[in-house]
Parts: structure tokens; sequence; C-alpha cells
């Protein structure tokens, strides 16, 4: 692949039961990562844009969060059925954005600090 003209960014970010906060794997991360790979392919898009699975994108209580780039389009709770939408306006449409999935321009969320003690029945720090 060449430069991509477009890359797709999704959170699959998994917290451990317990971390007092949300994260988007739990709600279906993996196969919106699945969806946008194989629409990508099916579209004949594959030697352009790049979707790539990513830590956490900073919007946790949002999720499952989506950023295109060269756009700096930033999308909330996005689920498959938004898949072939997303495509259609911000890739193909060159960034067009989505409005009903758009997320607010919101302070990120930083991950909640450090539990020097843990709950009981996790073996490491939560973060
Ligand atoms: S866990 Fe997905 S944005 Fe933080």
């Amino acid at each position: 692949m060449a430069t991509p003209r477009a890359h797709i960014l999704i959170c699959a970010n998994e917290r451990p039961p317990g971390a007092g906060k949300p994260s988007c794997a739990p709600r279906g991360a993996l196969e919106l990562l699945e969806r946008f790979k194989v629409r990508v392919r099916e579209l004949g898009l594959a030697d352009s844009v790049m979707v790539t699975k990513t830590g956490c994108l900073k919007h946790c209580s949002r999720g499952t969060t989506v950023a295109i780039w060269p756009y700096n389009l930033w999308y909330q709770r996005v689920r498959l059925e938004d898949v072939d939408e997303i495509l259609e306006r911000s890739v193909v449409g060159n960034g067009q954005a989505v409005e009903r999935l758009r997320m607010p321009d919101i302070p990120w969320e930083w991950p909640t600090p450090v539990l020097l003690f843990p709950p009981a029945g996790h073996d490491g720090p939560v973060v």
C-alpha cells in the first residue's frame, strides 16, 4: 500500500471488570473492526484505505470510538449498521461528516488513577 488516502482508527481497548470506566471492546469493537475491513475490501478501497485497531482514543464513555484521518472526523457510539454510511460519506465522500454520529468537541477522558489497592479479584493495578 502506498501512503493511504484515508485511515480509519477503531478503538478496541478492553478494561478489566471493576476498572470503573467503560471500554470499547465489550461494546463490539472487534466486530466493528472486522466489518470495516471487509467492507473496505468489498468496495475496492483496500489499496488506499487503512483500517487499524487502536488502544484507547480517550472518549471511553461514548464508545465505540472511531476516528477518520486525514479529515479529523471523530464518531461516537458507532455500530455495525453505521459502517456503510461512514465509508460512503467520510471516506468515499472525502471527509463529509455523518452528523448523527459526530463526537462532541469535549475534553478527552484520561485514564482513571491507578488504584494502589485494587479490588478483590484483581492481581494488578487497575487503569
Ligand atoms: S476505551 Fe475506547 S475510547 Fe477509551
